[in-house]
């Protein structure tokens, strides 16, 4: 029976031990995430629509107009050569120039009507300034 003594006194021993002393429970950290409340990410270029040549812009350098465009609601209401809801890119590429890129895109993030009629174009808030921008420079490539 000295075995089993020894056996218990073991136990014992290591159940005092292993309950262990209070401050082994770790504090909780409530941590809050930063990114909660931050500006949503501008267009994340997906595939599936267009013509599938054309990679996620996502964290390119240098930002694909015809990408993002073909990312967003754009073709709903503009195509290339055909007056849709919104005015063909080619017209408008006729239309403006170089200079004029801050401000069409300016009007694609604020929206807005008048220049070719009474019907608004939606504002596209989420877009960013370079987002914007780059799709403009692509619009007036196309002739
Ligand atoms: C709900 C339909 C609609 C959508 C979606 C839309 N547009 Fe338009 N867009 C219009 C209309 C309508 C006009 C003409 C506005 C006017 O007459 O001032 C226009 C005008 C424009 C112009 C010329 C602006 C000017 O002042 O001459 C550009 C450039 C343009 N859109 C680009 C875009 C891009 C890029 C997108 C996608 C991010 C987009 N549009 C999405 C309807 C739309």
């Amino acid at each position: 029976m000295k075995k089993l003594a020894a056996a218990a006194m073991v136990l014992t021993f290591f159940y005092a031990c292993g309950s262990g002393p209070q401050e082994a429970k770790a504090p909780i950290s409530v941590s809050v995430n930063p990114q909660i409340g931050a500006k949503a990410p501008s267009v994340a270029a997906t595939t599936g629509s267009g013509d599938g040549a054309q990679k996620p812009a996502a964290a390119a350098p240098a930002k694909d107009g015809k990408a993002l465009i073909a990312a967003s609601d754009c073709r709903a209401c503009h195509s290339d050569k055909d007056k849709l809801v919104g005015p063909a890119y080619a017209e408008v590429a006729q239309k403006y120039k170089e200079k004029d890129i801050p401000a069409l895109a300016k009007k694609i993030i604020d929206g807005g009507s008048g220049v070719w009629g009474p019907i608004p174009m939606a504002p596209h808030a989420a877009l960013s300034t370079e987002d914007a921008e780059a799709m403009v420079k692509y619009i007036l490539t196309i002739k």
